[in-house]
């Protein structure tokens, strides 16, 4: 297969890869309920018409633009460092009133309000058993978290969570949390790449894994809105324009999942790292920005919605994402800006997302662009990580050591954002060995 295709197949066929584990007609279904749900926020809003975002196959005509001298079509990005009324921000104590500002615009106008009053989950052992993993001896321990469902008992929801705890540790020990993909019998999205796995390299390191579901508790698409821990709120009932999306409702689920942790002496539970891929990034680097006990961040190829600067106008556009095929992982408010608005009036950008993790150490990953495509738009994330610097910087952190695009393979690993762009395509693979040399100063101090 020509490498452009196999890109296309990649990015393109992923959001449907998403309910894989459907067969074709419930697909259809899902994408109808999806579309419909969409359309009624559009009414909500009082819109008929959206842009049409860019297509990811870069032969077809509309191809998203990869061409670095169009990408700047903005002239200005939000000041993380000057509040709504154009005053600076020029002490911590500022900083913490800006903070509050941000959350409150993201909230409002990119990844809805996270409910009051959430339910309680309370979290059952479904296994326990001693295991090898590479040659690491772990203790493994499979999990449900059951929400109460009280206020809608028609919807059951349940978290899934697993974690292994190297068995010789003597003390609590940081854990690696990522969100994980639930593959359908018999499929995966790339090959196991040779050599050791994260989980038997965390391992080694005397470090805990775990992986949480999202999509056990949030369906990964418009037609699942209505069930799940958004439904459950909900009472069944669709979503009002400022209520969150799953993006958010996936990190209220690794909270939840961290208040576990929080319950086990073996863990290490202010040492936690949150890690995810793509849509997956997007929620890590969500669920890191708003639930500041997650130490530290791994962000892979998370793109736009994620680390990405959405202003920018290369790759993954705001149109792509306010389409039915994406919007739920957004407030429904967000849809706006594929029409009228535009995403030069978003008050926020990416920047000011990875702002909100500071000052907590972000290492920003992403592929190789000649094989993991365009799409992901490396250089807007490295952008938008060098614009949340200052905010670093007055907390007395570093930011990245420089502020020119670096070439592939470059490790930018001297400040508390890290970024490198590995070898290969979608997946954090080969950026593990890099991730944990610049996060043992943190993990372990
Ligand atoms: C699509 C989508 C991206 C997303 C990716 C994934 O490519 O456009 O925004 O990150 O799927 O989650 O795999």
């Amino acid at each position: 297969m020509n490498r452009f295709i196999l890109i296309f197949f990649l990015y393109v066929g992923i959001p449907s890869l998403g309910f894989g584990q459907f067969s074709q007609s419930s697909r259809d279904s899902i994408q109808k309920l999806s579309q419909a749900d969409h359309r009624l926020m559009m009414k909500m809003l009082g819109i008929d018409q959206l842009r049409p975002g860019p297509s990811g196959d870069p032969t077809a005509p509309n191809a998203a633009n990869s061409d670095e001298s169009k990408a700047k079509t903005y002239e200005s990005v939000p000041d993380p460092l000057v509040f709504e009324n154009g005053k600076p921000v020029q002490s911590i104590q500022d900083w913490e009133k800006r903070r509050e500002e941000l959350f409150e615009l993201f909230d409002r106008e990119m990844y809805g309000r996270t409910p009051e009053n959430l339910p309680s989950v309370s979290w059952e052992l479904v296994s326990e058993k001693d295991s090898l993993i590479g040659d690491v001896e772990v203790n493994y321990l499979v999990l449900k978290g059951l929400v109460d469902n009280s206020v809608y008992p028609s919807l059951s929801v349940s978290i899934d969570f697993e974690y292994a705890l190297p068995k010789n540790s003597v003390g609590p020990v940081p854990l690696i949390m990522e969100f994980g993909w639930r593959w359908p019998p018999g499929m995966r999205r790339l090959p196991a790449p040779p050599g050791p796995s994260w989980q038997e390299q965390v391992l080694k390191e005397g470090w805990g894994f775990g992986i949480i579901i999202p999509t056990s508790y949030q369906a990964d698409n418009g037609a699942g809105l209505r069930a799940g821990i958004i439904g459950l709120v909900n009472e069944g009932n669709s979503r009002q324009l400022d209520d969150w999306g799953t993006l958010k409702a996936w990190g209220w689920g690794a909270s939840r999942a961290l208040d576990y942790l929080e319950t086990d002496p073996k863990v290490n539970s202010r040492k936690v790292v949150i890690e995810g891929l793509s849509r997956y990034g997007k929620a890590a680097l969500v669920t890191m920005a708003y639930d500041s006990r997650f130490a530290v961040g791994l962000i892979g190829s998370s793109g736009a919605g994620g680390a990405k600067l959405l202003r920018r106008t290369f790759g993954e556009q705001v149109e792509n994402l306010a389409s039915s095929g994406e919007y739920h992982w957004f407030a429904p408010n967000f849809i706006k800006y594929a029409d009228p608005l535009t995403p030069n009036d978003l008050p926020v950008d990416a920047h000011e997302l990875i702002a909100l993790c500071a000052p907590r150490p972000v290492f920003i990953s992403v592929g190789s662009p000649e094989v993991e495509g365009q799409w992901i738009d490396a250089k807007g994330m490295f952008e938008a990580a060098v614009l949340a610097g200052p905010v670093y910087e007055l907390l007395g952190k570093n930011s990245l050591p420089t502020d020119e695009f670096p070439p592939v393979q470059t490790f930018l690993k001297e400040g508390d954002l890290a970024f490198r762009q590995h070898e290969g395509g979608h997946t954090v693979g080969p950026n593990w060995p890099y991730f944990i040399e610049w996060a043992r100063e943190y993990l372990e101090k």
